[in-house]
Parts: C-alpha cells; sequence; structure tokens
C-alpha cells in the first residue's frame, strides 16, 4: 500500500514537473513538487518555492526550510516523516505572492497528493494555504487551532509561515507552542477515525415490533 502511495507521489511530481497550466513554470530552474513521506501523519503546506527551492527542485531548503526542521526538532520529528509541498509548485518572480489565478491552477496537484496521502493533520504555513481551509481568517487570531472535518476525519490547522517568525522574532513563542501541539493532534484525530470506523461498521438495529 505505502509502495502504491509513493508510486503515485512520483508520478503526480513527474506530472508536476511538466506543467505549464499557468505562466509561473516560465524563467524557472525546477518545479518543485514537494517531498516527504507517501504515509505521512502530518503535511505542511507552504506558500511558493523560493531561490534556494527553485534550485534544487525541494521545498523548504533555505533559511525558512532550517526553522521548519528546528521546529520539527522539538518534536522528535525529521522531516523525511512528515510530507512538505506549496500552494504553487514553481518559484513566483522575484519571490513576489502568488496570484490566485496561480494558485487555482495549481489547486488539483496539491488536492491529488493529499487524496493519495491522507494525512491525519494537514498545517497550513502563513496565509496563503491558509485560505484554502479557513477563507477571511485572520492568522493571528485562529493560529494553533485546529478544526476537524472530512472523511476520514482530518485536522486542519493553522500555523505562522517560518519567514514570519524569523522577522518577526515576537511570533516565535507561539510558533513553537502551536508546533508542539502537533502529537496530540494526530492522536486526537486517529482516535477519531477509529470511532468513525467502529460507527460505520456498526449494523444499524431492525426493530422487529
Ligand atoms: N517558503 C515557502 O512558502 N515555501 C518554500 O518552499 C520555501 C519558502
Amino acid at each position: 500500500m505505502s509502495e502504491d502511495a509513493a508510486a503515485r507521489l512520483q508520478d503526480i511530481a513527474e506530472r508536476v514537473r511538466l506543467c505549464q497550466e499557468c505562466g509561473l513554470y516560465q524563467g524557472t530552474t525546477n518545479a518543485v513538487p514537494g517531498s516527504g513521506s507517501a504515509t505521512a501523519d502530518i503535511v505542511f503546506i507552504g506558500e511558493g518555492p523560493g531561490f534556494h527551492e527553485d534550485r534544487l527542485g525541494l521545498p523548504f531548503v533555505g533559511r525558512s526550510g532550517d526553522y521548519l526542521e528546528y521546529l520539527l526538532g522539538l518534536i522528535d520529528v525529521h522531516r523525511d516523516d512528515v510530507f512538505i509541498a506549496n500552494v504553487v509548485k514553481h518559484r513566483p518572480p522575484d519571490n513576489r505572492d502568488p496570484r490566485a489565478d496561480e494558485i487555482f491552477a495549481c489547486k488539483h496537484w496539491l488536492d491529488e497528493q493529499l487524496d493519495v496521502i491522507r494525512p491525519a493533520v494537514i498545517a497550513t504555513l502563513g496565509r496563503f494555504s491558509m485560505a484554502r481551509y479557513f477563507p477571511d481568517a485572520r492568522i493571528s487570531r485562529i493560529h494553533g487551532k485546529p478544526r476537524f472535518g472530512g472523511s476520514p476525519v482530518t485536522a486542519w490547522y493553522p500555523l505562522f509561515h517560518p519567514a514570519a517568525a524569523l522577522r518577526n522574532p515576537g511570533l516565535r513563542r507561539d510558533m513553537e507552542a502551536d508546533i508542539r501541539r502537533l502529537p496530540d493532534l494526530v492522536a486526537e484525530v486517529r482516535q477519531r477515525r477509529a470511532q468513525q470506523q467502529a460507527a460505520d461498521e456498526t449494523p444499524t438495529q431492525l426493530s422487529l415490533f
């Protein structure tokens, strides 16, 4: 099953590398499909590749990536244990914000990846990925507050972007506290999934008068 999932992620990545569905691929060195485990409990979604990510074809390998790895270390998790992706798969020129039409064009790739991985927790990093699940929300209000839904049950978990915490050290305490909650959140989703499965398997009682 996991080999199959890994092969499916690989297939998606190969198709992402050929993608010209918006103009962002122009002038880039590499697409950045995402990387990590096909059976990850946690998927992190950032904004878009920057200079270093474009060079290597891997997400979060610059300063933000170093900080994300430090954060994961706080909960004894390595980046290979999770899956890391972005809302757009090619680097926006000069690191500008991705536009709504580019995010829309790219959306189906992330949908396909999430459909393969089916993580317990989808952790959004910053406002662009947060907007996928929490439209019109303010990150300063909702960071660290999970919402549960879907089938199988999933926790959508909004976090600050690592670059924001690097720019503004005042955010780091909150960012680190939010990260430390992840293991409990994964455990909670597992429990809810088990309850959901048990309820689905319980035959409904037929009343025989
Ligand atoms: N910032 C992001 O949002 N994504 C990356 O891959 C790197 C930096």
